[in-house]
């Protein structure tokens, strides 16, 4: 993958995972066959956080605005275009999760529905076998690389960068627990 970076940390990910020049090409061949099936995705995605009484209150009073922009995030995942501006965008996610303080946990849980509910939306949307199976692992390493690059902001905050005090952190990372 052309991503155009100087951060070490970020080279080793992507070359230990994977991630390739080959993915930004197969995600810009499906990406328009997946795209159109992502709105119902997304509806049954914010169903599932609507019910839910841990994520509910950080839905409600938003979840107009938050469908449009998890889809708009999904396209920006097919759109084959990883460069600096997008690692930068995941970032952003990530600081603005910290600031309204929604639990890295829901982040996590969230990719986890992503990763079980989009390959079924390629297997039915990519005819051809081989690029079927290429454009899932592309996704999944692109889900993986996101939320690494979502959980760096919550560590980057447990060192109280974003003004959260680590206590609070701790709190919110173990929110199931007693
Ligand atoms: C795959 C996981 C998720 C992705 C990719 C994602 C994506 C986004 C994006 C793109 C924004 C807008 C950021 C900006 O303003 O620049 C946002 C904001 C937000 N997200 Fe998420 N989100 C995820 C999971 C969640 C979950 C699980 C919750 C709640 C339980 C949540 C609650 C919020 C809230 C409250 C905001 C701020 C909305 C506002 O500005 O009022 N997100 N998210």
């Amino acid at each position: 993958m052309e991503i155009t970076t100087k951060d070490a940390n970020l080279k080793a990910f992507c070359h230990i995972g994977g991630l390739c020049k080959e993915d930004q090409e197969i995600m810009t061949r499906v990406g328009p066959g997946i795209v159109p099936h992502v709105p119902l995705l997304t509806d049954h995605f914010y169903e599932i956080l609507q019910e839910d009484q841990q994520t509910a209150p950080y839905i409600n009073g938003r979840l107009d605005v938050l469908k449009k922009t998890h889809i708009a995030w999904l396209q920006d995942l097919f759109s084959g275009d990883y460069d600096e501006a997008f690692i930068r965008r995941q970032e952003k996610i990530g600081e603005v999760h910290v600031k309204v303080r929604v639990p890295p946990l829901f982040v996590a849980a969230s990719m986890s529905f992503l990763r079980a509910a989009l390959p079924p939306v390629i297997a039915e949307n990519v005819p051809d076998q081989h690029d079927m199976g290429r454009a899932v692992a592309a996704l999944l390493r692109l889900l993986d690389l996101c939320q690494y690059l979502i959980d760096r902001k919550y560590n980057d905050a447990l060192m109280d960068n974003l003004g959260i005090s680590p206590a609070l952190l701790v709190r919110l990372q173990t929110i199931g627990r007693s």
